[in-house]
């Protein structure tokens, strides 16, 4: 055990500098990467339809600000080729019911982070969790008195490009008799947070049973096989035998 725990050390280095060494080499990152962001791009859903989503997680949020705030896709090279998002004063600047103020993004979670953003440093907003705190918004002025951003206006970049949430039991410990409001709050706060890459292994059993039935395996002999709802993780990381 002691003798294994030696050598396993150095390999460890070993992975953990060749790791490196793919992260800083921008020919690797051209190649594969660049072609899953060229394929998310296809993919992604037209500007309205993510303007709109943003402004639904606003109206779930806090409706009665539901028209101080417009939201508008930009794209990367606005942002300085790298995601972003940018808040501003709304040029039509006006008095009760007129947008204050512009939040653009490359995409409908940088318009919500956005969102947050102005809420979390401008209006002293806290927004988390209901077991860390919950959405605290007593403190934002009502509508037609939100604080300016200053005239140049704010932009912040991200240094990487996925806002990974999730670990591989979460589905099951915590989240697996959700129902859809439940659901909609926690995305709602993924948004919020920025998350634009939460693990989702929903239906892995489905592509599973596919295949196995491919070879021939029986569905009573796979009912046996997978877990049930509260304990798929564990059965998906071949932990349960039964
Ligand atoms: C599955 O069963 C069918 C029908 O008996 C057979 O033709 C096929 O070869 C089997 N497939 C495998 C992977 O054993």
């Amino acid at each position: 055990m002691g003798s294994s725990a030696i050598f396993s050390f150095p390999r460890f280095l070993q992975f953990f500098f060749i790791f490196l060494a793919l992260a800083q080499n921008p020919g690797l990152e051209g190649s594969h990467l660049s072609r899953i962001f060229d394929i998310l791009d296809q993919e992604a859903s037209p500007p309205s339809v993510q303007e709109a989503a943003a402004r639904g997680v606003l109206a779930r949020l806090l409706p009665s600000h539901l028209s101080s705030f417009d939201f508008k896709i930009v794209s990367k090279e606005k942002c300085g080729g790298k995601p972003c998002f940018m808040i501003s004063n709304h040029p039509s600047l006006g008095g009760k019911g007129a947008p204050e103020i512009l939040i653009g993004g490359i995409s409908g979670v940088e318009l919500s982070a956005g969102l947050h953003w102005y809420l979390k440093h401008l209006c002293m907003a806290h927004i988390s969790w209901d077991k860390t705190g919950g959405v605290q918004l007593s403190s934002v002025p009502e509508p037609g008195f939100l604080p300016h951003v200053h005239s140049a206006g704010v932009l912040i970049q991200r240094p990487v490009p996925w806002n990974y949430y999730q670990n591989a039991v979460t589905s099951s410990y915590t989240s697996v008799w959700w129902d859809w409001e439940r659901w909609e709050k926690e995305i709602d706060w993924m948004a919020l947070q920025g998350i634009n890459l939460p693990l989702a292994f929903t239906g892995q059993e489905a592509i599973w049973q596919k295949v196995f039935k491919m070879f021939n395996i029986s569905s009573s002999d796979l009912n046996e096989f997978f877990g049930g709802p509260a304990f798929l993780a564990w059965s998906r990381m071949g932990n349960l035998h039964g």
